[in-house]
């Protein structure tokens, strides 16, 4: 009787639910059920090996910075996203500690709960100001906002169009959304045109892009692709996790480098890269901020962010501002090392930005690499898929690196050897 109450006082929509499971019963001959239901992780474990997929982690010793200790080895330090070389600022440090003595370690609660803090609006207005947009909203990290905005802003009935090299977290929202997902040949506006005459099968459209491309350097074509979404009426999400604080006059990113920031669009980006902490953002409208506060599950149904990471990412944000020579010196360095990088031995990728990466034929020339770097005193590990379609070494300049840790960088990458039979 509880049944058939609650199939009678059940909304339609649930009903399919309750009913699917009937439907899921395949035609085809059962599989037999496997005496261990957990053996095929160890099976699969072991696929990963044998692919030379497998990852393990790397443990740093003390704070991060141009230098760092790995498994108790001092080595220069080529694999961080610190680019301004703020992640172990005495400034960023005393922020943390001085709001943990004043707020605690936790925020207790989600936002719209008991977590919401004057800091975390502080930081918001920070980042608004530095974007030059409207407002902005800050989430628990990059990957989080990515998933609430894109989940936010379309859904079944919508198309999101997205850049194959696009980060996880762009390729997961997009995925979590429902909305139906066609990725397009990286940067390829031509192909991107095409799909977009699709659009009017659809409700809503977003593209989708990072804006400085994480595991290849390059960057997207910003403005055609404001153009594009102009023409086709479209929404644009731009992910500026590796250009916040490198890209553009003041720091702001690649949309303050292409000349954007009068454009409208949508932009997410992460705090704890060139800023040094931890946490993301979205930037936009006054308008899409207030819809997002009310529609962005991984915003609204998660805990805030903790006082020190908040903190310490408004002061980075300050720093950003005020210390230009910052960014000077790390282009500066990054010129110096494109200008010693014709190297016969290694294919140097594309790159507009401080992310350099050296394409290997193999998963396990990529390793043999790293090992080579590591064994000269460089820290710098290989990208392999499924992250990147081809294996590479991935080098991440940074402002604090000094002459001489290039130029060991460029001697030790000369030398390396990958024996191919
Ligand atoms: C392009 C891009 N987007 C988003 C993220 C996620 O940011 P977070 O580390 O803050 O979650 C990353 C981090 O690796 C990234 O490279």
């Amino acid at each position: 009787m509880g049944h058939w109450a609650l199939v009678i006082g059940t909304p339609p929509h649930l009903l399919i639910s309750l009913i699917s499971p009937c439907l899921l019963v395949s035609p085809s001959p059962p599989l037999p059920m496997p005496p261990n239901p957990y053996a095929w992780i160890n099976e699969s474990l072991a696929t990963i090996h044998r692919a030379d997929w497998y990852r393990s982690v790397q443990t740093i010793h003390g704070r991060p910075g141009a230098m760092v200790i790995v498994d108790g080895r001092e080595v220069i330090n080529f694999a961080s996203n610190d680019y301004l070389g703020l992640a172990g600022d005495d400034r960023l440090v005393e922020a943390g500690v001085a709001a943990t003595k004043q707020f605690g370690t936790g925020s207790t609660g989600s936002r719209l709960l008991s977590g919401h803090r004057e800091l975390h609006r502080e930081l918001e207005q920070a980042i608004a100001e530095l974007k030059q947009s409207e407002d902005a909203l800050v989430f628990s990290s990059g990957y989080l906002a990515n998933l609430g905005a894109i989940t936010a802003l379309v859904g079944k009935r919508d198309l999101i169009l997205s850049d194959e090299y696009n980060h996880s977290s762009l390729k997961n929202g997009a995925i979590l959304s429902g909305a139906t997902v066609i990725e397009y040949p990286h940067c390829d506006v031509a192909t991107l045109k095409n799909l977009l005459s699709q659009r009017q099968n659809y409700r809503r459209c977003l593209i989708i892009t990072d804006s400085v491309f994480s595991m290849d350097g390059d960057l997207c074509p910003l403005p055609t692709l404001l153009n594009l979404a102009e023409e086709f009426s479209s929404m644009l999400l731009v992910d500026e996790a590796h250009a916040t604080g490198v890209m553009g006059k003041t720091g702001a990113g690649c949309v303050e480098h292409f000349g954007c920031s009068d454009r409208q669009l949508i932009q997410v980006g992460t705090l704890s890269k060139a800023l040094g902490s931890l946490g993301g953002y979205v930037a936009g409208s006054a308008t899409l901020i207030d819809f997002l506060r009310n529609r962005a599950p991984s915003w609204i149904y998660t805990t805030a962010l903790s006082p020190a990471d908040t903190a310490a990412a408004l002061a980075a944000i300050k720093i950003v501002q005020q210390e230009p020579q910052r960014r000077r010196q790390l282009w500066a360095n990054v010129d110096e090392l494109k200008k010693s990088m014709q190297l016969p031995n290694l294919k140097l990728l594309p790159s507009e930005s401080p992310i350099l990466c050296f394409q290997l034929p193999s998963a396990a020339a990529a390793l043999e690499a790293g090992k080579q770097l590591k064994a000269s005193g460089i820290f710098a590990p290989a990208i392999r898929p499924p992250t990147v379609p081809t294996s590479r070494i991935r080098i991440c300049v940074m402002a604090t690196h000094e002459l001489v840790h290039i130029q060991k960088l460029v001697k030790a990458l000369s030398s390396i050897y990958i024996y191919s039979d």
